[in-house]
């Protein structure tokens, strides 16, 4: 055991270590060769997705007693997607070199990771394959679905189109009142197929979570007994030495990468894969998610691509049904948390609901969720998510109109000067990894109101920034290079013509090179968003979206 160093040691440390810990009032029992077991909880009250987190380690701690093992919890920074300003993902990395960090430092011989908001899921994942000590991780689960007068409401997918209505003055402010205490009914993730249900789902194909748990709704009490099991359980994963190094292979990414197709998941889910994978060594790259794309049905029929929630989709038989459907493309034999492989873990899977989880001879689309463009606009890649767009639109040409940044954007959109038809293409720079900073969700940009009056509900629109994974739209996301190193994306302007060819995976400038070289010459770099403290170092080490803007010092040497 791990532990045994800090505490088995005849010098003075291991003595005053075993007193300083007994002065929390337990006894020398705890010292007897018990694994220690540490709960790294993102527990917050200013992260509401993670506020049900302290329930569920008080579970967790039940399991490890009764299986002879010694819990420890222990606090860690927490991301809240819905208050940090100026984006969650500007701190993902930070909150992932703490939980290395603190595992490394302390007497731990396996960790249980607790998250729940968008990035404090990959953030644990990221650390713990760096720290590769035995680790398992348990999400605080969907929230309950909204209830507005019966109408089911999915936070937030329908959130946002309820707020564009309110904007095209189609409701009223007491409507938006009402909406806004029935849309999260209890506490939890956001209940729609976004990036926190992505993620939580893609830890549990990737084998790292128990498997079923990752659509447990927050407050079901199925969740608090999955939470006593997995305590149980991590008191053997610490004794098997069972490390992440040893199931986060090349195997089991793919395997989470068929399973992100097949449920339509978040476009995040491509940074965090791509992040996770650069912690653990294994080899992922774009072209890896457009191939497995391609060969991936879709079927899980979730907002904001389709109709469902994920109670809804936990009733069908969640995570195990999905992989059940996708048996003849997963590698069965990676390794998961239980210790068995992904094959022998879903043997009693059952689907129970084909209109939620639909058979693989009956999708909702051939096609996988996530398709990855290239073209002289993004020569290091872009991604769009298909079943989240309009079908008209994958296929479009029209005329950009530019916004240089986001403020831009926010004090121009709703003019009625605006020069724009249902046919322009939206492009807005600055929202990368560097630009942003911290490649903000700000990629679905707004509709112009004036649009919106006509009944225009989607446009196709351009941006280095990410989409939140609720939601939805003809958006091309993560253009690399982004546009505050000089990615072609700062070249372009209003009047533009742009190509966009989902099918042929382009997206294209129309504008002759010598044009671009001409504008080359001229572009000036923008003045750093930061010249001090942790924001200077996220804006030295950042990579680009192509390659999961993880810090360039944190993967493998
Ligand atoms: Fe935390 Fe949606 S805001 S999961």
């Amino acid at each position: 055991m791990r532990s045994r160093a800090w505490f088995d040691t005849p010098e003075y440390y291991g003595f005053s270590r075993r007193a300083w810990l007994r002065s929390e009032g337990f006894s020398s029992a705890v010292f007897d060769g018990r694994p220690i077991i540490g709960l790294c909880n993102s527990w917050s009250e200013l992260t509401n997705c993670n506020a049900s987190l302290r329930p569920i380690a008080d579970a967790v701690k039940r399991g490890v007693w009764m299986a002879g093992g010694f819990p420890l919890e222990f606090p860690v920074m927490s991301l809240a997607e819905m208050l940090m300003k100026p984006t969650a993902m500007l701190f993902r990395n930070l909150m992932s070199m703490e939980v290395e960090e603190s595992i490394r430092a302390n007497p731990l011989d396996a960790v249980m990771l607790l998250s729940g908001c968008d990035k404090t899921t990959p953030a644990m994942l990221m650390g713990a394959a760096s720290a590769d000590v035995p680790a398992m991780l348990l999400t605080s689960g969907p929230m309950l679905a909204g209830d507005w007068h019966g109408r089911k409401l999915g936070a937030g997918t329908d959130g946002r189109k309820l707020f564009d209505l309110y904007r095209a003055g189609e409701i009223d402010q007491a409507a938006m009142d009402e909406v806004e205490c029935a849309l999260g009914r209890s506490q939890g993730h956001c209940t729609v197929m976004g990036t926190a249900s992505t993620m939580a789902i893609l830890a549990e194909a990737l084998g790292m979570s128990p498997s079923g748990s990752a659509a447990i709704p927050a407050p079901d009490s199925r969740r608090l007994a999955m939470a006593e099991e997995a305590g149980r359980r991590i008191v053997d994963l610490a004794r098997e030495d069972l490390r992440p190094s040893r199931i986060l292979t090349r195997a089991a990414f793919e395997n989470a990468l068929r399973v992100q197709m097949a449920i339509g998941g978040s476009t995040n889910a491509v940074v965090h894969l791509l992040a996770i994978a650069g912690r653990a060594g294994v080899p992922l790259t774009l072209d890896d998610f457009d191939r497995i794309s391609r060969e991936t049905p879709w079927l899980v029929n979730l907002k904001p691509s389709g109709e469902y929630l994920m109670e809804d989709f936990y009733s069908a038989g969640g995570v195990p049904a999905v992989l059940r459907e996708l048996l003849p493309q997963l590698h069965t034999d990676a390794l998961t948390v239980s210790g068995k492989t992904v094959g022998e873990s879903i043997q009693a899977a059952r689907c129970h609901n084909h209109d939620v989880i639909r058979e693989r001879t009956k999708p909702l689309s051939t096609e996988g969720g996530t398709a990855i463009l290239y073209g002289n606009l993004a020569p290091d890649g872009a991604v769009i998510k298909p079943t989240a767009a309009s079908p008209e639109l994958l296929q479009h040409r029209g005329r950009a109109l530019v916004f240089e940044s986001r403020a831009e954007l926010m004090e121009k959109v709703d003019s009625d000067l605006l020069p724009v038809d249902a046919q322009t293409v939206l492009v807005m720079k600055s929202g990368g990894p560097k630009g942003g900073p911290g490649m903000p969700e700000w990629g679905q940009i707004p509709l112009p109101k004036k649009l919106l009056r006509q009944g225009v509900r989607d446009m196709v629109r351009l941006s280095d920034a990410r989409m939140s994974g609720t939601s939805f739209g003809t958006v091309v996301l993560h253009i690399s290079p982004e546009s505050a190193v000089g990615g072609p994306l700062a070249l372009v302007e209003t009047g533009d013509e742009i190509q966009l060819d989902v099918a042929g995976r382009r997206i294209d400038l129309l504008v002759p090179d010598a044009e671009l070289q001409s504008r080359r010459a001229k572009w000036q770099p923008p003045a750093a968003a930061y010249v001090r403290g942790y924001g200077k170092l996220f804006l030295d080490h950042v990579e680009q979206a192509n390659l999961g803007c993880d810090f360039d010092f944190l993967k493998p040497r």
